[in-house]
């Protein structure tokens, strides 16, 4: 066993930082508030290669492991959680997904630029009455013969006013159920797609968040990915894979207020001292220590057994789950060390508090994850 990073891991976690620090940090909250998407930011981390990070450079991503690309996400979402969803979906679930499951036409035609940054993707598979249970699709790609034609409404789509791409999966044959669901490569520019309203939401406010509507779209045959009836077992297999990047935000976000929560109690004084003298808030900041660090083992650990060719689908769940769980938990804490400032936007830390609530919910709720482990465990499976 060993806990080194190595060089160039370290090498991706201080790229990141700097980035984050000196470039996100002095936008965020402005952004924040007025719900502006980070165009500059996004253009800055396609050029440090953020956006394909995982792909091989055969299609022009950066041919890093998992293990980097969860460094790089934890850094940026100490400070951006909205950057970092941006740059998760793309990568874990649109890049990965495209990598694993394309073929070598839609590689070079849509992973190439989508792996550069040159493109953003969407991974369109939620809908108003198909969250977390995934099977009941409602959205329709009729066989045409030589197209499909695509029908729906997709909700809560990460980069929906921004992609140039969606991943989208949809029904085909209802009788087959989830063996009748297929996935489609769909381009935002063709006739029939409706980019609807942007969301007002409760944090990750910097990214854009929208409803979609697939109305007659046709989709050529050779966008489908996969066999037929392939589709969902393309979303839940890169849902896994989806999943430990939404952990490693979810550890960037609880190590994020961590820090501005340290730093604040070495400095604040009450009673004639440092608030972190007094026993109530030093014992806040050793549970905090404590946890975060048993998240990030669980993040990196899964993201090492991705590396490493194993099965990692309960070890993503397992580290979602108390990664989200520990975020929620102690950017409440970080408000409550910091009191009235805690309040105030100045001060990030409502911010990364309301920013942690959505790693709860997306790619899969705490509820959804907690049915993945319970099972792998209920078929034998007592330890990963
Ligand atoms: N890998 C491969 N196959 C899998 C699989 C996996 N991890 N999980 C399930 N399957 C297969 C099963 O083997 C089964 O196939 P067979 O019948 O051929 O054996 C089939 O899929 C159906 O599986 P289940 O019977 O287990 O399906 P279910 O209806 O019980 O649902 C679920 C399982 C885990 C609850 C699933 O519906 C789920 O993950 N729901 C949550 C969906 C989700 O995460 N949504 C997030 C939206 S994306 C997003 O948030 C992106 C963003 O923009 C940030």
């Amino acid at each position: 066993m060993f806990f080194e990073l190595s060089e160039q891991h370290l090498a991706v976690r201080e790229a990141a930082r700097d980035f984050a620090q000196n470039v996100l940090k002095p936008t965020i909250i402005e952004r924040d508030r007025a719900m502006s998407y980070p165009k500059e930011e996004v253009r800055q981390m396609k050029e440090l290669g953020f956006l394909g990070m995982m792909t091989s450079p055969d299609y022009n991503g950066g041919g890093m492991d998992a293990l980097s690309y969860v460094i790089a996400m934890e850094e940026i979402s100490k400070i951006d959680a909205s950057c970092a969803v941006i740059m998760s979906v793309n990568n874990s679930l649109v890049c990965a997904g495209l990598e694993q499951y394309a073929n070598d036409f839609q590689k070079e035609k849509y992973l190439t630029k989508l792996a550069s940054g040159e493109w953003i993707g969407s991974f369109c598979l939620s809908e108003p009455e198909a969250g977390s249970d995934a099977t009941s699709q409602q959205t329709t790609a009729l066989d045409m013969g030589d197209h499909y034609l695509l029908n729906g409404t997709k909700n809560w789509i990460t980069n929906g006013g921004t992609s140039k791409v969606h991943l989208v999966i949809a029904q085909t044959n209802r009788e087959a159920g989830h063996r009748g669901i297929n996935a489609f490569i769909v381009e935002t520019d063709w006739q029939g797609v409706v980019i609807g309203a942007k969301e007002d939401k409760l944090g990750i406010r910097s990214s854009d968040t929208h409803t979609i509507m697939y109305n007659d779209v046709k989709v050529p045959k050779e966008n489908r990915i996969g066999e037929d009836g392939f589709g969902f077992k393309f979303a839940m297999k890169v849902l896994g894979g989806g999943r430990i990047g939404i952990a490693a935000q979810a550890l960037g976000i609880a190590a994020g207020a961590y820090e501005l929560a340290v730093a604040y109690a070495n400095e604040r004084k009450t009673f004639g001292k440092t608030i972190g003298s007094h026993q109530a808030i030093a014992f806040k900041l050793a549970d905090m220590a404590t946890e975060i660090e048993a998240a990030r083992l669980m993040v990196y650990r899964a993201a090492w057994l991705k590396d490493s060719g194993k099965d990692y689908a309960t070890a993503a769940a397992m580290a979602k789950l108390y990664a989200s769980e520990v975020a929620m938990k102690h950017t409440v804490e970080a408000v409550q060390i910091h009191g009235g400032y805690g309040y105030v936007k100045e001060y990030h830390v409502e911010r990364l508090m309301r920013d942690a609530k959505i790693t709860q919910i997306y790619e899969g709720t705490s509820e959804i994850q907690r049915i993945v482990i319970s099972r792998d465990v209920l078929n034998g499976n007592l330890y990963i």
